[in-house]
């Protein structure tokens, strides 16, 4: 079954779901905790009952909470938008399509946005106070048309129609809410989360930013590294955390990793040249043949 995904996301790691699935399962733990959640790839497919999905980014965080809440209001406003689209486009070729809902697909959004207010305010009802609707289909907009919402395209031809993406994304609002509508959802900085829910039955998946790489707006410095590194040292729980392997310059502050996989990774390559990237694993869960790890 492919993995269910709501949003496009610079380091999304639906690719590693094999290897933290397993090491969860083997945890013995029944609380799995994503501390970095991103595009809650991770949270939406593992294995769990008990699911604390975390972002420092508030725009994520209401994402999922308005998806849960309020799917059919999900659901009708993107109706509402791609009818809206496919209208003002008329006569626009197939070839400029794309590129008309990246530049004028804001404007577009907001014009539906403000008239579906209007019309039924059913699901701003069921919203918690802090939740907020329009920012939420926003976000949505922002990060499924371009990379990490930050107006660079992926270039690959799986990602060129837009618009068929955004169909997509309304087939699926009915799977994500069954699979979010139990999670905790937080948006607390990753020392206050784990200090605040370690416990020995607490699986901490932790996929921290690419140092240098600026994707997101919450990025990383060395600091936070340390601070992970302390962090882990302390815990009564077990954890997982992914690097890649260029962060070698993090190895004196985590040392070997436990264990290394490589990948393929698909973001931002034309296809036919996929190259394989490698990740390494630190966990502290007792691996078949390779014994635990302290970092
Ligand atoms: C590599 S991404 C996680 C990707 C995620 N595993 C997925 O599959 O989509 C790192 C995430 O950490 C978040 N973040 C940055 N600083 C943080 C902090 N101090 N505490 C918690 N989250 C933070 C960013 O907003 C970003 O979404």
């Amino acid at each position: 079954m492919p993995y269910l995904k709501l949003i496009k996301y610079p380091g999304a790691k639906t690719a590693l779901l094999p290897q933290i699935t397993e090491i969860y399962a083997r945890s013995g733990c029944k609380i799995f905790v994503d501390v970095f959640g991103g595009s809650g790839a991770v949270s939406l497919n593992v294995d769990s009952q008990h699911t604390i999905y975390n972002d420092l980014n508030p725009d994520l965080v209401n994402l999922f909470e308005v998806v849960r809440r309020t799917p059919e209001g999900v659901t009708d406003f993107l109706s509402s938008f791609l009818e809206e689209i496919e209208r003002k486009s008329d006569g626009i070729d197939s070839a400029s399509f794309n590129d008309y809902i990246r530049k004028d697909g804001g404007l577009v959004l907001d014009k539906v946005l403000s008239s579906h207010g209007n019309r039924d305010n059913k699901e701003v009802a069921v919203l918690p106070e802090n939740a907020d609707f329009k920012k939420a289909m926003r976000t949505l907009f922002n990060l499924s048309t371009s990379f990490g919402g930050m107006g660079n395209t992926y270039g690959t031809s799986r990602e060129k129609s837009v618009f068929r993406y955004l169909e997509k994304t309304m087939e699926i609002i009915f799977s994500v809410q069954r699979r979010a509508k139990s999670w905790e959802i937080r948006n607390l900085d990753f020392r206050e989360l784990m200090t605040r829910y370690d416990s020995g039955n607490a699986f901490f998946y932790l996929d921290p930013p690419y140092p240098g790489k600026g994707w997101y707006d919450y990025n990383f410095g060395r600091k936070d590294f340390e601070d992970i590194g302390s962090l882990l040292r302390k815990i009564r729980g077990k954890y997982l955390m992914s690097l890649d392997f260029k962060h070698d310059g993090l190895l004196d502050i985590f040392g070997p990793p436990s264990f290394t996989e490589e990948y393929s990774n698909m973001n931002g390559r034309p296809e036919g040249r996929i190259p394989k990237r490698k990740k390494l694993f630190y966990t502290n869960v007792e691996l078949n043949g390779q014994g635990s790890f302290d970092p």
